[in-house]
This record gives structure tokens, sequence and C-alpha cells, in this order.
């Protein structure tokens, strides 16, 4: 096996030490990639090799050893010393703001890449349909399409894998999984954190882009997919570009089907219009719904219902599939009327079946029971898993260039009512469980 190399471009900052270290250290200490050389660089003063290796074995757990180079990653001058002290071909993490990632893709435009270089880059990719394709572009200028790691560690996580398992593994739900039994569909991923310090990324972001036109429209994507022949990188992602392709709005209108909606103080939380570094007059969303269409036969029909907020009461992590009534119930079974539901939870890690049956007590009176299975957690963290993907060469769990740009056509329609103020901007009080002009049933 050849050395590999991580070098990690803003090695000094938040996602490096809150998400990629750890994830590195799950992934040693299960024994994969060993003898890693790792690589961090960025603009900051007053780091060197010590004060890297420091930070890696308080985020990490390990010490894989490593160096630190000071650059800036903007420069093709500094890239190319950063490039050269790779042993082997390497994994360039680029855990950049979006504008800086292009501006230092640009700059690899001069350097020699070595063969086999891999580059990763974190969402958002990009800021609209044609900011990503442009930096579709400049990516295959400088690599093969099939080492371009678009991370969305909501790919790396188990549930969100098991979504596979649960439908294309078994016979009992894919049968019903389309539009001749399911009424609606909902992806919730409501929050109880707040902006937590990051209003620099997240101010620019807001909900719709942090959460909805990445990580939810990933669930839907495996959701709503045909079933893959195999697991195979080109497979796998080819179905789940079909789903995506067919996605749309759910009505031409999106102040009939979006909501946006900010916190306002409440609980432990101060207003988000006055969290440090935020511009309330950039009118950010701490809180997004989106009801779509997946046009397809199967799916035709079917609302598909994406929430996610920060600052919640009580934090809900979900993809609810909820069942049409059954044609006729007998007469003489009275009682409940809730729906059948089949619930995946993303934390804790649960799957959960409720439906009627007359169980308990009165024999011709229905009571809601629920099946639940609760999960350990996978044998990687997320960002573990994805890493994995990256060193093993294996772009299943990546987001392909095509479906990048999908993505922000979906939202695109949104983006831009919202900005010409079409759709309000309602508010909620930070600990409650949203604007009460919600367009999530229940
Ligand atoms: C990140 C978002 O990608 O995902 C955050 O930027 C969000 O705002 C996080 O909190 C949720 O993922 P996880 O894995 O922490 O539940």
């Amino acid at each position: 096996m050849t050395d590999q190399t991580l070098i990690i471009l803003g090695a000094s900052g938040d996602l490096t030490a809150r998400l990629l270290l750890p994830g590195l250290g799950a992934l040693l200490k299960a024994g994969h990639v060993p003898g890693l050389s790792l690589i961090g660089a960025a603009v900051d003063e007053g780091w060197d090799d010590e004060r890297w290796r420091q930070r890696v074995r308080e985020s990490a757990g390990v010490d894989p050893g490593g160096r630190w180079i000071r650059a800036d990653v903007t420069r093709a001058e500094d890239l190319r010393t950063v490039i050269a002290a790779a042993a082997g071909p390497p994994a360039v993490f680029f855990a950049l703001p979006p504008a800086v990632t292009a501006r230092a893709c640009t700059a690899l435009l001069d350097v020699d890449l070595p063969e086999g270089t891999r580059l990763v880059l974190e969402k958002p990719f990009g800021t609209s349909s044609g900011s990503a394709s442009d930096l579709n572009r400049l990516l295959a200028r400088l690599v093969p399409e099939s080492r371009v790691h678009r991370v969305d560690h909501f790919l790396g996580k188990s549930t969100v894998l098991n979504i596979l398992g649960l439908r294309f593994a078994n016979r009992i739900f894919e049968p019903l999984l389309n539009n001749t039994h399911v009424a609606a569909v909902d992806i919730v991923f409501d929050e109880a954190l707040g902006l937590e310090n990051r209003a620099g990324y997240y101010d620019h972001a807001g909900a719709l882009a942090d959460m909805i036109q990445s990580h939810l429209l990933q669930i839907l994507g495996l959701l709503a997919m045909e079933a893959p022949i195999s697991l195979e990188a080109g497979e796998f992602r080819d179905r789940k570009a079909d789903v995506l392709r067919a996605t749309r709005l759910w009505t031409p209108d999106p102040a009939e089907c979006s909501r946006r909606a900010r916190y306002t103080a409440g609980s432990s939380f101060i207003s988000y219009a006055d969290e440090p570094g935020v511009d309330p007059s950039r009118q950010t969303e701490t809180l997004a719904e989106l009801v779509l269409a997946v046009d397809t036969w199967r799916w035709s029909g079917v609302p598909f219902r994406l929430r996610s907020g920060k600052a919640i009461g009580s934090s809900r992590k979900e993809a609810v599939i909820t069942f049409r009534k059954p044609p006729r119930v007998p007469d003489g079974l009275t009682g409940c009327d809730q729906p059948d539901r089949l619930r995946i939870g993303f934390g804790p890690d649960t799957l959960a079946l409720d439906f009627n049956i007359n169980g308990p007590g009165d024999p011709f009176e229905l009571d809601p029971v629920s099946l639940q299975a609760e999960f350990g957690a996978g044998e990687l963290p997320p960002y573990g898993e994805v890493l994995r993907g990256v060193f093993d060469d294996d772009p299943t769990l990546s987001i392909r260039a095509d479906v990048a740009e999908q993505c922000w056509r979906i939202v695109e329609p949104v983006t831009s009512a919202w900005r010409a103020g079409k759709v309000p901007l309602l508010e909620y009080a930070a600990g409650s469980r949203g604007p009460a002009d919600s367009l999530l049933a229940g």
C-alpha cells in the first residue's frame, strides 16, 4: 500500500478541531490508514509543529505525528510547498469557507499535483447552481471526478446508511413505499443547539443551505431512490441522482411551499439577531421548511416535507413515513384513527413502526402501538466513515458533481423568493417548537 498523507488546509479552524480530527482519530484507532502522515496548513501566525501535534492529540485522541506548514492557501507558491511535503499522493482537505476553497482551487491550477491526489471539499459546495458548476469545472481541470470527494457527513451516519438495508435488504417495507400506500414523507432535523459561535459561517448560510440543500436532500435521495444493483459508487450515485433530478418544489409558488423563521430570545439563548457577528439585516433564517415533489412514477403525488431549525425546545431528528388510511376498517372496530407511521431516528438512532391494533382492553376498540428498535453507534463516527472512503479511493459516499448542482437547483426558486421578500421571515422564541405557521402537520 502506498503511503498516505492527509493535508488539511485551514487546519487551525473549528471544523478541523470539532469534526475532522475526531473522525480521523476514530479511523486511526480502528487500525485504518497505518503510517498516515498528517500535514496541517493555515495562514495563522503562532502555530508550529508542536502546537499542531497538541491540537491533534487533544481532538483526535491519537498522536500520528505530523507537521505544520504556515501557508496562504490561496497562493500557488505556498500550496506547492505544502504538496511537496507529502509522502505519496495526498488527500487535500479544504476545511475552509466556500469562497476561500474556490480561490485555493484556482491557485492549484498552477501546481503540479501528484498522480492520485484526492481533493476533499466541505459543504456548502458553492452558493448556487451556477457557482457549484463553476467550481466543478475548476475541479475537473485538477483531478478526475472519482478523486473529488464532496463531503456530506450525513451520508457517513450509520442510521442514514441503514435506510438502504431497511428498504432493500428485506421484503417488509419496500412494497409499501410508493404513492399507493404513502401519504407523506417528513424529514426533520430540529436541533436544541443555537448558533454556537459560528456566526462567521452560519450568518451567510442559514438553515436552508446549512441543512436542507445539503444533508436533508441526501436523506431524501436515499428514501426515494430505486434499488441500486450494487453499492458500487457509480450505481449507487446514479440512482440517487435520478431522484434528485426529479425533485422540485411542490407548487411553483415558494410562498405556498416554503417557510423561513429566525429565533428570538428564549430559554438560555439571546435573540439570533443579537448574537455577536450576526448582521440582522441579512435576514438569515435559523429555521427553514420546504415541501417538495419527487416527480417519478413511484412518488408522484406524495409530498416530501423537509424542515430544520436551531434552538428548538425539544430536538427532533427523524424521517417519518406516514401511510395512507386502510381502504376500509370493518364496522364495529372503533377508536384510534392515527395513521400508520414508520419513523427512522437519526439521533438517537432508532427505528419505530406505529400502527393501530385492537390490543389491550376492549377488543373492539383500537389502540396505537409502537414497535421500536434502538441501534448502537456505528463503528466509525460520520467523519471517520467519510474519510475512510477518501483513503480507500471510494467515492460512494461523496456527492457527485451533477448532484451538487441539482441540490442547488431544487432550492433556488426558494432562495430567490426569500431574497425578494416574497416569503415573510417569521419569528419563534428560542426553546419553543418553532413558528406556529408550520408546513408540517402535527
Ligand atoms: C452540520 C451543520 O453540517 O451538521 C450544523 O453545519 C449542524 O449546523 C450539524 O448542527 C448537524 O450534524 P450532527 O452530525 O452534529 O448532528
